[in-house]
């Protein structure tokens, strides 16, 4: 790694952040490395006084893999890999203020979300991260034998009902298409690290395969709650300028409504990752 990079955790179990690296400029291949080892490592990772444009954030973010055109939101013009995640001072509600992994709906849920902020409250609109490794390693040797065979059904499906008290309104397009709904492992091994990780999300996840979602709610409740015990989280506190690069196969985040009256507001990438396996 290169000397004028630094890494250092900022909880037990994800969250590292980076010292010495500027991402709005081309990255070389050791740094590269570097910032990529330091992602898989601590799952989630954050670089602050950063100074980007749509195009320098939609280059560092290609290093990475192909990015997504969101069709779930209005992404920003003329930077259509960008969705602008913003809460403005007269709104109730939020996007993604609950736990859970980006895209998890579709057949190749997100590998990462790259989220710079740009405004933000000069406190709370924290996020929070929790390593769902340590969620499986966690589990009892029966729970995770059990779970190893099971699939899990997402569907984006309540999509519409997600306007109320926001200011990020759902695409108008995405009334006029189908659900996206795909089926996957309830236990993923991370294609990079081949570790294993715990794969259900709340507000995604509607049912085991094979079973009525009344049937799968026990074990799906009980996992969720599993899933973000406190020794598995981080707390990020953001400041203007801040990114984080957190990756969606083996972590989920959640984002605290606990400011009003003020802005929030930043540029969030995602790279697409694979099919779960
Ligand atoms: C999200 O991408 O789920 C939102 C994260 C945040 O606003 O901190």
């Amino acid at each position: 790694m290169p000397e004028r990079i630094t890494v250092k955790p900022i909880a037990g179990f994800c969250g590292a952040e980076i010292d010495g690296v500027d991402l709005s400029q081309p990255l070389d291949d050791e740094t590269f490395e570097a910032v990529q080892q330091a992602f898989l490592d601590h799952l989630v990772i954050f670089f602050r006084d950063q100074n980007l444009t749509p195009d320098q954030q939609i280059a560092f973010g290609r290093r990475f893999g192909e990015l997504r055109i969101s069709d779930q939101y209005q992404p920003l013009d003329a930077h259509p890999e960008i969705l602008e995640i913003g809460k403005e001072p007269d709104a109730t509600d939020i996007v993604g203020n609950l736990w859970h992994c980006d895209e998890s709906f579709l057949e190749r849920p997100a590998l990462g979300s790259i989220l710079y902020i740009i405004e933000c409250p000069e406190f709370g609109g924290d996020t929070m991260f929790a390593n769902q490794y340590a969620a499986y390693n966690a589990l009892s040797p029966g729970m995770q034998d059990m779970l190893s065979s099971m699939r899990a059904v997402y569907s984006d499906g309540t999509l519409q009902q997600r306007n109320k008290g926001r200011s990020m309104k759902v695409h108008p397009d995405a009334a006029n298409r189908p659900s996206y709904d795909a089926v996957h492992p309830v236990v993923r091994i991370h294609a990079q690290t081949g570790r294993k990780s715990l794969f259900v999300h709340r507000p995604y996840t509607v049912r085991f395969d094979g079973m009525t979602a009344d049937e799968s709610r026990p074990l799906l409740e009980f996992l969720y709650a599993h899933a973000s015990r406190p020794e598995f989280t981080c707390r990020f506190r953001w400041e203007k300028g801040s990114v984080a690069f957190w990756d969606n196969r083996c972590a989920q985040h959640y984002a605290l409504n606990d400011y009003s009256g003020v802005r929030r507001y930043g540029h969030r990438i995602t790279v697409i990752g694979d099919v779960p396996h």
